[in-house]
């Protein structure tokens, strides 16, 4: 009798467990691409597959594009503006840098830049130039339509392109900046090991990126500045919550200062150190190709 009822039971589990895994299979358990061969990774708080990802960044972007200046003002009160100029001086770029500002959307790193070395730079033979590169189409387009009216037109290309597989021959650039872009980018360690590629012998790398609060007190009114005000924000200035639902949601994803220098290092940067700006809200690092 107990042999018998242990036979049921072991058959029981065994049709348990081919159900289980038909359902599997079939995605109503868990996401799809949880089955599939893509990688894993991230998007906001959610998982996703690697391709997922790309797609729902791209997104994104496109739907935040003609209002992206205008938030990025009300969502700072402005300071960006400020973190961005302090970004450029320590860049320092000469009168013949070649720069290359990956995730460069609408083109405020760009703008300082040729701001920075001046006309005269731009116009010299073999002068200052800084070539854009984004992966979003819309991005771009506001920042050739913003270039165009601020009367910027020498010393700037612009250039569609993934950060992880950025169409540059090897070694042909002096500098290279990415600021707010290289949370957004799906495999960052690919990002980081084409930014050294593409840089010279001697070449800086430098990334602004939102970071890791400090002190810890700090962290529950940015918390509730985060989440309690920024989506309703953009739900209120662009019609859009999701989009800034997921900014604050990357941003927590995103490795902290000491984290994210390590990764640099591993690219293999050296003289890698960062500093911190707005107690952490955002932070800049720094790296050589040596
Ligand atoms: C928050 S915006 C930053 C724009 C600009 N750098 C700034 O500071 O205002 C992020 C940009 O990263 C771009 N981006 C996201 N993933 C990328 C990738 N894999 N390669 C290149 N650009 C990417 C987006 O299209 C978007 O324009």
């Amino acid at each position: 009798m107990n042999y018998l009822i242990f036979r049921k039971m072991k058959s029981l589990r065994t049709c348990l467990r081919i159900h289980q895994s038909a359902l599997n299979s079939c995605c109503l358990v868990k996401p799809c691409s949880t089955y599939s061969n893509e990688k894993q990774t991230h998007f906001g708080f959610k998982d996703v597959g690697e391709k997922e990802k790309k797609e729902a960044v791209l997104n994104v972007f496109h739907s935040v594009a003609d209002t992206y200046d205008l938030m990025n003002d009300a969502m700072s009160l402005g300071i960006h503006r400020v973190w961005k100029d302090e970004f450029m001086k320590t860049l320092a770029p000469g009168p013949r840098t070649k720069l290359l500002d990956v995730a460069g959307g609408t083109g405020d790193i760009s703008f300082r830049f040729l701001d920075y070395v001046g006309k005269d730079a731009l116009n010299a033979e073999n002068g200052a130039h800084v070539t854009v590169c984004d992966i979003n189409k819309s991005m771009l387009g506001v920042g050739e339509a913003r270039a165009h009216k601020l009367g910027h037109s020498s010393g700037i290309s612009w250039v569609e392109g993934d950060a992880q597989e950025l169409p540059f021959p090897d070694k042909s650039f002096d500098c290279y900046t990415i600021a707010f872009g290289i949370r957004n980018v799906v495999r960052i360690d690919l990002a980081l090991t084409e930014a050294f590629r593409v840089l010279k012998p001697g070449g800086r790398f430098m990334c602004l990126e939102f970071s890791k609060v400090t002190p810890p007190e700090l962290e529950s009114l940015y918390d509730f500045y985060s989440f309690q005000v920024i989506p309703p924000m953009g739900k209120l200035l662009a019609g859009d919550w999701d989009s800034y639902q997921y900014l604050v949601e990357s941003i927590r994803k995103f490795p902290d200062q000491e984290k994210f220098a390590g990764m640099l290092k591993n690219a293999g940067f050296r003289f890698v150190k960062y500093e911190n700006y707005s107690f952490g809200v955002a932070a800049v690092h720094s790296g050589y190709k040596l």
